[in-house]
């Protein structure tokens, strides 16, 4: 934490620290780097990234979870008893924090449900969440009947199978999260774009319509992103050693 703080331009988190507490309306995305210091793995870092060591086309589509349903199945129960073990850091904890003060939307990439353990209540989730399980071409009438070990649970009438409730490649965005997304960051007068490669879209076209329509936009992440060009402000540091820093009152 102090080599983080020392790292840091000292000049650059009092402006950032000034530009939080004067904003009206805080317009915050988050993506897999606010969770790593929590141990989750992101996607994209080049040696722990999900992305690096599993084919997002073998265990992230519609199509590869019809062709192994145990495999995916079980690579996401494996996800989600990996992030139930994981611990919300203090960069979820300053969001909560910042939420009880401001008109703040916090608006995440990610299906871990770590800011609601950290207390955020309002999280609008653009990739679902590995929490809630959904029907694959259900019947409407489905439940549960059967349950293999390490195979997919499936519906008693229509054989249906269950299949978690992430937004896999090729599907659209919840309409409803990406409609209150989207006007968040045309409201807002401040972005803070935490630990997002800014390389998945339409989550990453979102900092530049807050830019568009006026907002000044806080990049926080220790390594370039494709959301840097876009930022007033970059902070080269990890989330959780950051965030407080911007949040807390006290001037410390
Ligand atoms: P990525 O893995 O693409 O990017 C993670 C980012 O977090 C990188 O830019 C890292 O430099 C940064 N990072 C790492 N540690 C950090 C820390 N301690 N603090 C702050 N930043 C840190 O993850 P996302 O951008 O979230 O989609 O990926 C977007 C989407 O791609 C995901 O939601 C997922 C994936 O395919 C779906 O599953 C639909």
């Amino acid at each position: 934490m102090s080599e983080t703080k020392e790292l840091l331009d000292p000049q650059q988190v009092q402006t950032a620290r000034a530009w939080v507490a004067a904003a009206r309306d805080i317009f915050v995305l988050t993506g897999a780097g606010i969770s790593a210091e929590s141990g989750v793995p992101t996607f994209r870092d080049a040696l722990t990234g999900l992305w690096a060591r599993y084919d997002p086309e073998e265990l992230a589509s519609a199509a590869a979870y019809r062709r192994h349903p145990g495999m995916v199945w079980k690579w996401y129960q494996h996800r989600r008893e990996m992030v139930a073990a994981a611990q919300p850091n203090p960069g979820h904890a300053a969001l909560a924090e910042l939420a009880g003060r401001k008109t703040l939307t916090l608006v995440t990439q990610n299906v871990d449900g770590l800011h609601q353990r950290a207390g955020s209540q309002d999280v609008v989730e653009l990739h679902g969440s590995l929490f809630a399980d959904k029907w694959l071409d259900g019947c409407g009438r489905c439940d549960i009947a059967t349950a293999v070990p390490g195979e997919p649970p499936r519906c008693g009438t229509c054989g249906a199978m269950l299949r978690p409730g992430v937004v896999w490649f090729g599907e659209d965005l919840p309409r409803v999260a990406r409609f209150r997304a989207e006007q968040a960051a045309q409201h807002c007068d401040l972005c803070l774009v935490v630990g997002t490669s800014g390389l998945v879209y339409p989550a990453a076209a979102l900092p530049g319509i807050a830019k568009d329509e006026g907002a000044r936009v806080i990049v926080i992440n220790p390594q370039p992103s494709a959301l840097d060009e876009t930022a007033d402000l970059v902070l080269r540091a990890p989330a959780g050693a950051c965030l407080p820093l911007l949040v807390r009152q006290d001037g410390a």
